[in-house]
């Protein structure tokens, strides 16, 4: 992993996933986790605030060990105590039926192989258990596809790998 994707990207990223657009999302979708949780791709730790405040551990996985270390702001400051680990989401070392609950947001979009991560997640999720996710793709405006499609390429790079055109309907 070289130096844009260790440090630059990483600070890019805290900027734009930190802005308050997103905030009433992270909220609606964080309030009902539960239980044992593991988050895929937890980038520079942004979800931390919008977890209920019953939430005491959390489990995260993130494939950038630069995005790990601008994490660990957050995480010092935050009431839930998090094992942070650099781990690729599409082969997770946990055991089957492990968690009640798998957070992932904005990140499949970044994930090269998004089946097997979908895979790993329902792997380790317990049966009743409940992926929680937010993520951006296709548009439905044909208009916007066709920027879309133009300007994946530029995304890619300077988003460290993220898709700005998946059709999220079919993962
Ligand atoms: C756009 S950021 C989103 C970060 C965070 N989830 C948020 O909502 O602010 C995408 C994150 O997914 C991580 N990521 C990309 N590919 C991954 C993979 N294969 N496994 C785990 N994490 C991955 C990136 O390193 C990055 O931190």
């Amino acid at each position: 992993m070289g130096f844009y994707s260790q440090v630059i990207a990483p600070r890019l990223i805290d900027t734009v996933m930190s802005r308050p657009l997103f905030s009433e999302y992270r909220r609606q979708i964080l309030a009902d986790v539960t239980g044992e949780v593991l988050e895929i791709g937890f980038g520079s730790g942004v979800n931390l605030s919008y977890y209920p405040e019953s939430l005491q551990k959390l489990i995260t996985v993130d494939a950038n060990a630069g995005m790990n270390a601008l994490a660990k702001k957050r995480v010092k400051s935050s009431h839930i105590q998090v094992d942070n680990r650099v781990i690729n989401g599409e082969n997770l070392p946990m055991a089957d039926n492990t968690f009640d609950s798998v957070v992932s947001t904005f990140c499949l979009c970044s994930i090269a192989n998004v089946s097997q991560a979908l895979q790993e997640i329902y792997r380790v999720l317990k049966p009743g258990g409940k992926f929680f996710f937010l993520e951006h793709g296709l548009s439905d405006e044909p208009n916007i596809q066709v920027w879309q499609n133009r300007l994946n390429s530029i995304s890619k790079v300077i988003g460290d790998g993220c898709h700005i055109n998946d059709d999220v309907d079919n993962f």
